[in-house]
């Protein structure tokens, strides 16, 4: 049995630090309702002229110091995010130059915050089905740009940042099982509505920019989450208590505690990055993921359940013995 087993973990911030306090003096907000409805208490935000690139890239060197393997070694790069740089030619393109690599296959993911549990599934499959050994499985976003900054509802929420992993072929453990669904009939509750075929005047007027129906995303992102949770279990015989680790996707404190609450966990076993994070989107699972892996709580052999709920909708699981 081929697995696809986690070797090295990276993540980047950019250095720009934006506070609860920052936000009062932007938008109609305070610092208490930031805290207590979302659990946010400040989020990174690029500097002009930083891309998404430059943070996927930062945080793709630091997972491939932490695996201890070359770049040219990577034989797979997929890269999650919803704020490319370019049109085309698709951000894993651009990251796989900016590291020296040469004519492996790269390409990008959309799947919005579900999209590195999206990008993991696929890397996973290349790597069981023997096509690559080494994958570079990237989520990393730069929503402060397509945010509205006086939209209260959305500014005080998403945020910038990178994750990375690297995947290896290992005969013993890895990713035990994998799980993605979809459903676009809930594509208006949480969009930017303006793009190539629909508004593109507003797309050069600049505006596209983040609209959610925020309490009709939180109940279906409850339920769904719960489900997911169900699902994960049983399709390996598991139990709650089996769980070590929950690393979910960081949107609320709030529907982290639900899924805690739902596992009957502690959430000392939750990696919370939401306070310090924001919400990074496709970024939030590998941030929280490299955080808790270098500062020592997640150990080898544990089992970690990584989980995400983006728009869409789309959500998934990856069941992981690290
Ligand atoms: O990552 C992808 C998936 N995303 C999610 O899962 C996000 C899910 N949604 C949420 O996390 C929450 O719904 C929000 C944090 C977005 C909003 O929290 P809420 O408790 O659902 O608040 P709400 O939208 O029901 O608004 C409650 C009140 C409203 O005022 P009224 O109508 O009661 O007078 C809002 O206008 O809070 C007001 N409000 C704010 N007040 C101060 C909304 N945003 C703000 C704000 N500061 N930033």
């Amino acid at each position: 049995m081929v697995y696809a087993r986690i070797t090295g973990t990276g993540g980047y911030l950019p250095e720009n630090i934006m506070t609860n306090a920052d936000l009062e003096k932007i938008v109609d907000t305070t610092d208490k309702w930031i805290r207590d409805r979302t659990g946010i208490e400040q989020r990174h935000i690029a500097l002009e002229g930083q891309t998404m690139v430059d943070l996927a890239e930062a945080a793709s060197r630091k997972a491939i110091e932490a695996a201890n393997i070359e770049a040219q070694d990577i034989e797979l790069i997929i890269l999650a995010t919803s704020t490319p740089d370019k049109i085309f030619p698709s951000s894993a393109c651009i990251l796989q130059a900016r590291l020296g690599i040469h004519g492996c296959p790269a390409f990008d993911i959309q799947a919005v915050c579900s999209g590195f549990i999206y990008a993991l599934t696929v890397a996973e499959k290349f790597i069981k089905s023997g096509t690559s050994k080494k994958a570079l499985v990237v989520g990393a976003e730069i929503f402060s740009r397509i945010l509205n900054w006086e939209d209260r509802s959305t500014c005080v929420l998403f945020a910038d940042g990178a994750g990375a992993v690297i995947l290896e072929a290992n005969d013993e453990t890895g990713i035990i099982s994998t799980h993605i669904h979809a459903d676009g009939k809930y594509e208006n509750l949480l969009h930017v509505p303006y793009g190539i075929g629909d508004g593109y005047d507003q797309v050069k007027a600049g505006k596209a920019f983040v609209e959610m129906k925020g309490n009709e995303v939180f109940k279906v992102a409850v339920n769904t989450l719960g489900r997911i949770v169900d699902e994960t279990l049983a399709a390996n015989n598991m139990m709650k208590s089996d769980i070590d680790w929950l690393v979910p996707h960081q949107a609320n404190i709030r529907i982290i505690t639900a899924t805690a609450k739902k596992l009957k966990m502690s959430m000392d076993q939750v990696v919370v990055t939401i306070n310090k994070h924001g919400n990074t989107s496709a970024a939030s699972v590998p941030l929280a993921l490299d955080v808790a892996v270098r500062d020592g709580r997640i150990k080898s052999n544990e089992l970690l359940l990584l989980e995400a709920f983006g728009g869409g909708f789309t959500w998934g699981s990856v069941l992981v013995r690290y």
